[in-house]
């Protein structure tokens, strides 16, 4: 099983470089081949007006409830890639303080080959011992890392073919190998780029230094403007429909364990940061927040370039919390950057992509079934947490399909998401697999009582 997962970590299906493009579609011919080796039916590469998506099922009774498992085969760039300690593309096994038993680094091994692989892998051995006792049907992707822009337009056009009762997707974590967590709350976001002009060229910084604007000094005085001293967003109107936590529910969020000295250690941080009044577990996942992702312009070259550049970039994430607007959130962005310009400069701001904020309901038979899976493999109930990332295709599907997603995730914050030296441990592939077992088995009987 581990051999067949890095043959597939070994293709670099990053999406957001067109220099991959090839190896884009190499991942979705090999889950393609997988797919049809373990006797799934139907099974397409669905062209998009981007990235194909991955289609399979196996539909055993039309009449038996039918799960749709969700997945991406794509993954973030690998930079900077000096900071590996092995090559992003060449899974190797080592063990860590967290995996004693060993973890499987590669670029994708956590989120999210490593974790989707688990349900090809649960389906091959239920269709091998005919024991799949549900219907099933597989749709992975290849631009979830750059914003799923494909997916509306699939499934607006393939709404029979999707039609499912419950969606599960392992794309999310625990909150350790002996807690397992089921995720019900994902936050949206909003995505935006932008550029200031100031002079039409760049200019001698000495003879015109003092007296035309520099549009890097404006931009960064400007991203300084976007929060206030209490470490809240400044953008008017930003913080209107935020759905504030009354107290029962901060009480529930307080008892998640979280131990604030490992939280820095592992970071290699010496104190965290964020809005006043809030923990750090709150600060990361029911509160909105806004970050600089990158800022770049004028010279970065080797050696001194005495200029005042004519153009400065940034690009700004915001991570939205139940009830903001995606759309509407770049339009105040954009309406407030612009107002605190000062005349000299030229605004430009691009909104590049975005997705609703998701909070799963925990009182269905999908939930259940899970949290039963999750006993009876690691032994111990599960928690429900918020997760402060976003997977903006869940509002969809219940926006289009109306079906709702359980997000049984089983990495681990410390698997190093986007980040070097990503990593997904061989415990926690293997007790997923378990665990998705456990998960039809219970599906299956719950549904029967109902
Ligand atoms: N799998 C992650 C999201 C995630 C990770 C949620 C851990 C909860 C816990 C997903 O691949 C991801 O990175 N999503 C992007 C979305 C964006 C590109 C639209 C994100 O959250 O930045
Ligand atoms: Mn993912
Ligand atoms: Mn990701």
């Amino acid at each position: 099983m581990l051999d067949e997962l890095f043959d597939l970590l070994k293709i670099p299906s990053v999406s957001a470089d067109p220099v991959y493009a090839e190896d884009i579609n190499k991942s979705a011919e090999f889950i393609k081949e997988k797919m049809r080796k373990i006797g799934l039916e139907n099974i397409s590469i669905e062209k998009t007006p981007g990235y194909p998506i991955v289609y399979a099922e196996k539909i055993i009774d039309s009449n038996l409830p039918t799960i749709l498992i969700y997945g991406h085969y794509d993954v973030q760039p690998p930079d900077p890639i000096e900071l590996w300690k092995s090559d992003p593309f060449n899974p190797v096994i080592r063990s860590t303080e967290i995996h004693p038993d060993g973890a499987i680094f590669a670029r994708g091994a956590s989120d999210d080959k490593g974790q989707m692989y688990m349900h090809l892998i649960v389906a091959e051995f239920l269709l091998k011992n005919r024991q799949l006792p549900v219907n099933i049907k597989f749709m992975i992707e290849g631009e979830e890392e750059i914003g799923s822009p494909s997916l509306k337009w699939y499934i607006e056009r393939n709404h029979d073919k999707l039609k499912n009762d419950l969606i599960i997707i392992s794309d999310t974590g625990m909150i350790a190998n002996d807690t397992p967590a089921i995720t019900t709350g994902l936050r949206g976001l909003s995505y935006v780029e932008v550029e200031i002009t100031g002079p039409n060229r760049d200019l001698h910084s000495g003879l015109y230094g003092g007296a035309v604007a520099n549009p890097i000094n404006i931009l960064t005085k400007m991203i300084a403007r976007l929060h206030d001293e209490k470490n809240q967003i400044s953008i008017p109107r930003f913080y209107n429909k935020v759905i504030e936590l009354d107290k029962n529910q901060r009480d529930e969020i307080a008892k998640i364990p979280f131990d604030l000295k490992k939280y820095k250690k592992a970071l290699e941080i010496d104190d965290v940061y964020g809005e006043d009044g809030y923990t750090t577990i709150e600060r990361e996942s029911i509160r909105p927040s806004l970050d600089v992702n990158g800022i770049w312009g004028g010279y970065i070259g080797d050696g001194a370039k005495t200029i005042i550049p004519s153009k400065a970039h940034a690009k700004i994430s915001m991570r939205l919390v139940p009830n903001q607007d995606p759309d509407e959130i770049p339009i105040l962005f954009e309406k407030y950057f612009m107002s605190i310009a000062p005349k000299g400069v030229r605004v430009k701001v691009t909104n590049l992509h975005g997705g609703y904020p998701y909070v799963t309901p925990t009182d269905n038979v999908g939930y259940r079934a899970t949290a039963l899976a999750m006993k009876e493999s690691f032994g111990k109930e599960p928690l429900s947490v918020y997760s402060g990332g976003s997977i903006p295709i869940v509002p969809l599907f219940e926006k289009e399909l109306k079906s709702k997603s359980i997000l049984m995730g089983f990495g681990l914050n410390s698997d190093a998401i986007h980040s070097p030296n990503e990593h997904y441990g061989v415990f926690n592939f293997f007790k997923g697999i378990e665990t998705i077992s456990y998960f039809y088995k219970y599906y299956h009987q719950l549904n029967q009582k109902s």
